[in-house]
């Protein structure tokens, strides 16, 4: 750390230099930085304040703006010209002047500011930057009070777009090559770019100024807007919303992947205007994902639920107070868990009731659902898995997952890691935010390995090397890694991430758990959703109690009863519950009596429409919603609950990190909570499963998230002894009723199973936070389905042809990009919205990662597709 030390009659009173820096004076002030340290970042620690317009400390240095103007002294002698303090490093003995100290350092910054001003507008008026502009602010403090040039301004036809959400305002652009830096250090995306010389310099894209070119698409197009020190790009779905001064600005964050972004939620009269990233070093640095900055009118939805419904004897849905939504559902629930509903044809009586909280959940709200299901239903039927999971997937996550923090692996870990290997991963769409940290990494050395079917854009922009596999076969790949890959991977610090979706190909969780042994990488896991590391340390897992010890551990469930105040272990359920698959088989074989159902669309099960017979077949559903959905429109007692923006709480992040967040906007505060014009009655899950399980005659406790959070706290330290690191025990595999039978999809035959299917989900399609945001739609990649060319040649399908992808249960027709798979493959996307507002998934088409998979081209498919 740099010494500041004060400057003394006698410079041999000074204590030595320390070891890698120099001494050096600034302002006539002597400090010790650094070697290496740029001029300005040692200023700033000063606190000096250097104008500046083109350096970022996360961006490579530039000198584009020439803003940073210092006077420089060197070996007694003065630079004969002003130097930028933003790309020269510190030298011993170096003399620098600021404009704090000098008048020609002051001098070059004032003419500098009147250059730049020259072409720039001004309309800070109606500028969004206006407000919070480092241009404007700067003017006012380096800048002249008149203007000497009269002549005409450059203008531009304006705005041009750059893609669906980037708007570029080019007369407003002082050429600081923030974003076009941006795009290719950090994102990896090349497509906005400086263009022309001289007074026709301008950002844009080839497109945009040559009329052909690849449009700009990035998934992180947004960090552009944020970093560009002017209003030159602007957000086309914030553009002229509202002015920086009039927003009340709420750190929050992100509830859209497992990364725990920090971001910054800006509102005015109830409603969320903006997201921009927060400043976090050790997760997100200053970036996000275009979804985080973009996804966030959902919560303004014109389906959003406001007040709790009950389904009358008519059969509809209608609006009623808490207090009577809150007694019906509980006097459904107690008579379902106790086996007391309705009686069939054969006077059977289903029972008990399984409870699906969904992956969005926050810790406090997993840990509500977990301790409700034991306490007031009595079982550990709660899975918060909304996708495929598997039983290997519960003992891998109890004995290598839960529990673990950042001192495990890190997102720091990543960028010092030699080298990482990523398994069922796919970072840019699955984890964003790891993505950036993996390229970053690539940039400084770490060798990054993707374990995969085809070189996606994240293999080529982490200069990865692709570990390719058909799907299915990724445990024999495993086993036979390139010598230089598993080398890399016994390096110290070397890591193995893997992505839920290892839980569709059995045997990979532990041939991944193998591969860590054998080579001493540390593995970390990266769910998709925000809310999923939460879940399982809170216990919403069937096999796992709050806190990440074993259900079958009987000490573990007597220090549980112990926290929990029960007498004894026996009043907590001791069989392992149904996993997600299970709960739903079961209720729609009536062996269930109802479901409790939190944030889950029906489309991202595994089998949607063993979903949709569990819903019709239960006795009771219980909905704990934001919106209106497939399950509220089944639902007996409908719940409305708070999105993130309208409670307090914490997201668990992958690395097992708490991050924390206050409410942005209290729903029951005025004007400011209404929602759409409408007083908004909604409450955090953890509360109003509080209040139903007091009506069931059970204290949860888990009246606030801040109480919530708190025990929560106390009950996993009390258990923190019980979970088990040792893989072979067998507590949890043992705690098992049953292996999980596969999902019914995979035993359907197709016609001609030609082909193997590979699939994931992309970042961006139609997910459920993603509604109302056209601009941000408009940025997806294109859905496409990938074959090898040996393999489009098999089929007669050239690129770009329409091709239809056929499962037991339907079909997709999309275009075809050739690409490196291997032969007799094809990749087709997991989810796919159509333009009318509905999504395919290939799950609801019976089709599944590594199963058969036909695909067809020809005239069948162009006539089907243009039909
Ligand atoms: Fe800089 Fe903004 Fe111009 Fe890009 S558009 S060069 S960030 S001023
Ligand atoms: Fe130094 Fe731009 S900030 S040249």
């Amino acid at each position: 750390m740099t010494q500041a030390p004060e400057r003394t009659s006698d410079q041999d009173d000074l204590p030595p230099v320390p070891e890698g820096h120099v001494r050096l004076t600034i302002d006539d002030r002597i400090v010790d930085a650094p070697q290496g340290e740029l001029l300005i970042r040692t200023c700033e620690r000063l606190g000096i304040v250097v104008p500046r317009f083109c350096d970022h400390p996360l961006l490579d240095p530039a000198g584009a703006c020439r803003q940073c103007l210092v006077e420089v002294e060197m070996g007694g002698r003065k630079m004969p010209k002003p130097q930028a303090s933003c790309t020269m490093t510190v030298a011993q003995d170096m003399v620098v002047n600021t404009q704090m100290t000098s008048a020609v350092a002051d001098k070059a910054q004032q003419g500098v500011m009147e250059l730049l001003l020259i072409n720039h507008p001004l309309d800070c008026p109606i500028c969004d930057k206006g407000g919070e502009c480092p241009l404007q602010n700067q003017a006012m403090s380096s800048g002249r009070a008149e203007s000497r040039f009269v002549e005409e301004k450059r203008t531009f036809a304006k705005p041009l777009p750059i893609s669906d959400e980037v708007l570029l305002d080019r007369e407003r652009c002082v050429l600081c090559q923030r974003c076009t830096r941006f795009s290719r250090q950090i994102a990896g995306d090349q497509f906005i770019e400086l263009l022309e010389r001289g007074a026709h310099q301008q950002i844009g894209t080839e497109e945009t100024a040559f009329g052909e070119g690849e449009d700009f698409q990035s998934y992180f197009s947004g960090n552009t807007i944020q970093i560009c020190p002017v209003g030159a790009l602007t957000s086309a779905s914030y553009r002229f919303r509202s002015r920086p001064f009039d927003l009340v600005s709420t750190p929050g964050v992100s509830e859209h992947d497992a990364s725990g972004a920090s971001v910054r939620r800006d509102w005015r009269r109830g409603t969320v205007t903006r997201v921009l990233a927060g400043d976090d070093p050790e997760v997100n640095e200053e970036w996000i994902d275009d979804k985080t900055r973009f996804a966030f009118r959902y919560t303004q939805a014109a389906d959003r639920l406001l007040r709790p419904m009950v389904r009358g004897d008519d059969g509809e849905l209608t609006e009623t107070s808490w207090t009577e939504a809150l007694e019906r559902a509980a006097q459904l629930l107690v008579a379902a868990r106790d086996g007391q509903g309705p009686e069939d044809e054969d006077g059977h009586r289903k029972q008990g009731v399984g409870v699906l909280p969904g992956g969005r959940v926050t810790v406090e709200d997993g840990y509500a659902y977990a301790k409700f299901a034991r306490l007031a239903l009595r079982t550990n039927d709660v899975d918060a898995r909304a996708r495929v999971g598997s039983d290997e997937e519960l003992d891998f996550l109890g004995t290598r997952v839960a529990g673990t923090g950042p001192d495990h692996v890190s997102f720091g870990a990543l960028e010092e890691a030699p080298a990482v290997l990523c398994v069922a991963l796919e970072p840019e769409e699955e984890a964003p935010i790891v993505f950036l940290r993996l390229r970053k990494a690539a940039r400084t050395g770490t060798a990054v390995h993707h374990l995969s079917q085809w070189s996606t854009p994240a293999v080529v922009k982490t200069g990865g090397r692709l570990v390719r596999c058909a799907p299915g076969d990724e445990v024999a790949a495993l086993g036979t890694l390139p010598d230089a890959v598993a080398a890399g991977l016994a390096q110290p610090g070397a890591v193995v991430l893997v992505g839920e979706r290892a839980a569709e190909v059995p045997g990979l969780y532990a041939a991944v758990a193998d591969l860590g042994a054998r080579t001493g990488a540390k593995v970390a896991w990266i769910p998709r959703r925000a809310g999923e590391r939460g879940a399982l340390d809170a216990g919403a897992l069937p096999t796992v109690l709050p806190g990440g010890a074993p259900v079958a551990d009987a000490g573990a469930r007597a220090a549980l009863a112990s926290s929990w105040g029960l007498p004894d272990a026996a009043g907590l359920p001791a069989d392992a519950g149904r996993d997600l698959g299970e709960i739903l088989r079961a209720t729609a074989d009536g062996e269930l009596a109802g479901l409790v159902v939190g944030g889950v669309a029906l489309d991202d099960l595994p089998d949607p429409d063993l979903a949709r017979r569990a819903l019709e077949a239960a006795d009771v559903v219980v909905s704990l919603e934001q919106r209106r959905s497939e399950v509220t429109d089944r639902a007996d007692v409908v719940l409305p609950v708070a999105p993130v923006i309208n409670k307090a709480g914490s997201f668990r992040n992958w690395e097992g990190r708490d991050r924390h967040f206050t409410t942005t906007i209290d729903p029951s505060g005025g004007s400011a909570g209404r929602v759409g014009g409408t007083a908004a009655t909604t409450l955090p899950d953890c509360r109003v499963l509080d209040t139903l399980a007091v009506e069931m005659d059970v204290d949860l406790f888990t009246q606030t998230p801040q109480a919530t959070a708190a025990e929560f706290a106390r009950v996993a330290d009390a258990l923190a002894g019980h979970r088990t690191r040792d893989a072979a025990n067998a507590l949890f595999a043992a705690s098992r009723r049953s292996a999980s039978p596969p999902a019914e999809e995979q035993h359907v035959e197709t016609h001609a199973p030609a082909l193997r299917l590979a699939t994931w989900r992309q970042l961006l399609d139609g997910g459920a936070l993603m509604a109302g945001e056209p601009e941000l739609a408009g940025t997806a990649r294109p859905p496409k389905f990938r074959v090898s060319t040996q393999t489009a040649l098999r089929l007669g399908i050239a690129q770009d042809d329409p091709a239809e992808l056929e499962g037991p249960r339907g079909s997709l027709i999309l275009p075809v990009e050739i690409a490196d798979l291997p032969d007799d493959v094809v990749w087709a996307p997991a989810r796919v919205p159509h333009p009318d507002g509905r999504v395919v998934t290939l799950a609801g088409l019976g089709l599944a990662h590594g199963g058969p998979a036909r695909l067809t081209g020809g005239s069948r498919a162009s006539e089907r597709s243009s039909s």
